[in-house]
């Protein structure tokens, strides 16, 4: 019997699917329910349906599942937007391996691998060093910063996001005190796209220091705002950088086209393998510190040697995998489409002594191609793509030009398992994968895997 839109149902949880939702049958009608443990069972409210399969959200806990942390906590908001923050942290590995399983035999066809085991996380809360707040106004109109409920615009503020680093906990209170004094400066309204303050964004590092980037309704910085940041600048030592983003446009960026920075460093260091990244506002870097340093050994160790190679370093953001390799290799090629990583990149390489590098700013899908057409010489790649993967006509190049080794880091299993089906295709071999933990308390996986070209 079908479900309707409104209506409160019981349910008993069996799975979790990929994606990261519980799954129960009601009169055996599928219903995915976000925040949901297998052994629960609850009390949800209907709120879509399609053809064969509804969504509910929780109103009731009524018995909850093993792996659950916490019987008062239920909903998205009660885990700061993380959503695997209920189950304990040994089950999110579990699941988390079981969906890159999963999703490798029913996307990519591959079957008869095994996946090595998820590489898991000392630190599984406060280990983001990047954070974005959009600024709203609370419930008696005292400013508020937080992150956006599950299905609506509305901001919701929690005192310590458990995800952000302490640093950017500790800058993000000390800004809205600052502005709560003061309360000169409004803040933006997207629907009548009114008001000044959108975003605030903080970058911190492993030595315990900080870049703020405040992001402005305004084409020019105002003498508010100069004044506020210059009083945040000088209050916390840790602050050692800030600029403001201006962003007039009506969009769901949060970051502007014009950066302008007010105070401190450019950019601020963050030290891997003994190589010190310079990181600035718009450039990739990763999130998680620690769980990076293991990511990068386990993608670097999948290459069979490195020494005398000539490398492209794909996707390469600041040129951080590349930079690591050029100790070894003969020719790092680094490609990246954000102009200000590879001006960061270029600053890193110089500053460790690093000669054997070559920075492109391009586009990866075609850069690659030029580089082979002009018969540079390549033998191995690695890759790491933003969520949406890698261009099928690239993935199909490679094998004509004879690159034997490929080395594949994804955030997106979904898309690594499309990709991997291709590079089969192509007389590719999958010789190892294996998932990293990057982002507990959340159903992100990342993974790595090692392709070899068949002779
Ligand atoms: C997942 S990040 C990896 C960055 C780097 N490997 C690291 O670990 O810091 C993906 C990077 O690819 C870049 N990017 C996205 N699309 C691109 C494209 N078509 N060509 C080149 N770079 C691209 C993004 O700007 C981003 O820096």
């Amino acid at each position: 019997m079908p479900v309707s839109i409104g209506e409160k149902i019981e349910l008993n949880i069996e799975k979790i699917v990929y994606g990261g939702e519980g799954l129960g049958y009601y009169n055996d009608f599928a219903i995915f329910v976000p925040m949901s443990v297998p052994g629960d069972k609850v009390e949800i409210e209907i709120i879509s349906k399609k053809k064969s399969y509804a969504r509910g959200i929780i109103t009731k806990l009524l018995e909850s599942g093993e792996e659950r942390i916490d019987r008062e906590r239920v909903s998205f908001e009660d885990f700061h937007g993380c959503d695997f923050g209920m189950l304990n942290y040994d089950a999110q590995l579990k699941y988390k391996e079981l969906l890159v399983k999963d999703v490798m035999e029913k996307i990519g066809g591959v079957k008869d691998i095994e996946i090595l085991p998820i590489v898991g996380s000392e630190k599984i809360y406060n280990y983001r060093n990047k954070v974005i707040e959009p600024f709203a106004y609370g419930k008696n109109k005292e400013i508020i910063t937080g992150m956006f409920e599950k299905r609506s615009h509305n901001v919701f503020q929690v005192k310590e996001n458990m995800l952000s680093s302490e640093l950017s906990n500790k800058v993000i209170n000390k800004a809205k005190e600052i502005l709560n004094r003061d309360k000169n400066i409004s803040v933006y309204n997207e629907i009548q796209h009114r008001g000044i303050l959108r975003h605030i964004m903080t970058r911190t590092n492993s030595k315990n220091e900080a870049m703020v980037v405040l992001v402005v309704n305004l084409k020019k910085v105002s003498k508010e705002i100069e004044k506020f940041l210059l009083e945040l600048y000088n209050q916390m030592d840790e602050i050692k950088s800030i600029y403001v983003s201006l962003n007039t446009e009506k969009t769901n960026f949060a970051l502007g086209k014009t950066m302008v920075h007010l105070f401190g460093q450019k950019t601020i260091l963050e030290e891997i393998e003994g190589i010190k990244f310079n990181i600035s506002p718009s450039s990739f870097f990763q999130i998680n510190l620690d769980q990076t340093k293991k990511l990068y050994n386990i993608g670097i160790s999948y290459f069979d040697n490195i020494e005398d190679k000539y490398i492209i370093d794909a996707f390469s953001g600041t040129g951080t995998i590349g930079m690591i390799l050029s100790k070894k290799a003969n020719k790092i090629y680094s490609i990246e489409i954000v102009k200000s990583a590879v001006e960061d990149g270029i600053k890193t390489s110089k500053e460790n002594g690093i000669n054997n590098m070559e920075f492109i700013i391009g586009d990866v899908n075609k850069e690659i191609k030029t580089l082979m057409d002009n018969g540079n010489r390549v033998d191995s790649i690695i890759f790491d793509p933003p969520r949406k993967g890698i261009e099928e006509s690239t993935l199909r190049g490679l094998t004509s030009h004879k690159i034997n080794e490929l080395v594949y880091i994804s955030c997106n299993p979904s898309t690594f398992a499309r990709d991997t089906k291709i590079l089969l295709e192509e007389r590719y071999t999958l010789e190892k994968i294996q998932p990293v933990d990057m982002f507990p308390q959340t159903v992100q996986i990342e993974v790595v895997g090692k392709f070899t070209l068949k002779k």
